[in-house]
């Protein structure tokens, strides 16, 4: 049994520990690293998951420019291991994707594995105008549009945006 909670900066060395363990040192040289230095996620739509009084779970969302368009980037996500594979990444996606519609977001973005992505309604196709800041392999170069064609058209560089 987990709940989902608003992230809030108390959470923030757990966060920590599970992104070390889950990504290790690597995840400070992603390219979507460059789009969140200096800063801030989302405060209402960054999630974490609590189970048995830890915390299990994290996602992020961050506003950036996608060409001309606002969007916003997803990531990193990350669940205990030993909270694996009972659906806590889904509920966090949901959750984070349920509420970014209800704020009138029209877009998500995220650099991750289709085959798990998908199932959240993320597919390369609608990025293939936008450029990352760094390397990045573009069958993993994911987007969800809440709003059909949200994206159509865009083209260019994807910027950070201030919170
Ligand atoms: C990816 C991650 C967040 C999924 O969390 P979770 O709570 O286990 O996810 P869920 O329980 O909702 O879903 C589990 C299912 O997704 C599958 N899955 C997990 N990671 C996957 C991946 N990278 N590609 C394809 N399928 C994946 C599992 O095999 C499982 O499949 P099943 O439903 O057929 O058994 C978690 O494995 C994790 O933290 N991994 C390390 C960090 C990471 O890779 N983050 C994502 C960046 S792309």
């Amino acid at each position: 049994m987990i709940t989902l909670k608003n992230e809030r900066d108390e959470h923030a060395p757990a966060i920590e520990r599970l992104l070390d363990a889950s990504f290790s040192e690597s995840r400070w040289h992603k390219t979507c690293q460059r789009l969140r230095e200096g800063q801030a996620p989302i405060r209402n739509l960054s999630l974490v998951a609590l189970g048995r009084g830890a915390l299990v779970g994290t996602v992020r969302l961050w506003p950036v420019l996608a060409g001309r368009r606002r969007a916003l980037l997803l990531g990193p996500l990350a669940v205990d291991p030993a909270w694996r594979d009972q659906g806590v990444g889904a509920a966090l996606m949901a959750e984070a994707l349920r509420r970014a519609k209800g704020e009138g977001e029209k877009s998500v973005i995220l650099v991750g594995d289709e085959e798990y992505y998908g199932r959240f309604g993320f597919a390369p196709n609608a990025t293939t105008g936008l450029y990352l800041p760094g390397p990045v392999d573009r069958a993993r170069f994911l987007a969800n549009e809440f709003v059909p064609g949200a994206l159509t058209g865009a083209e260019g560089d994807v910027r950070p945006l201030a919170a």
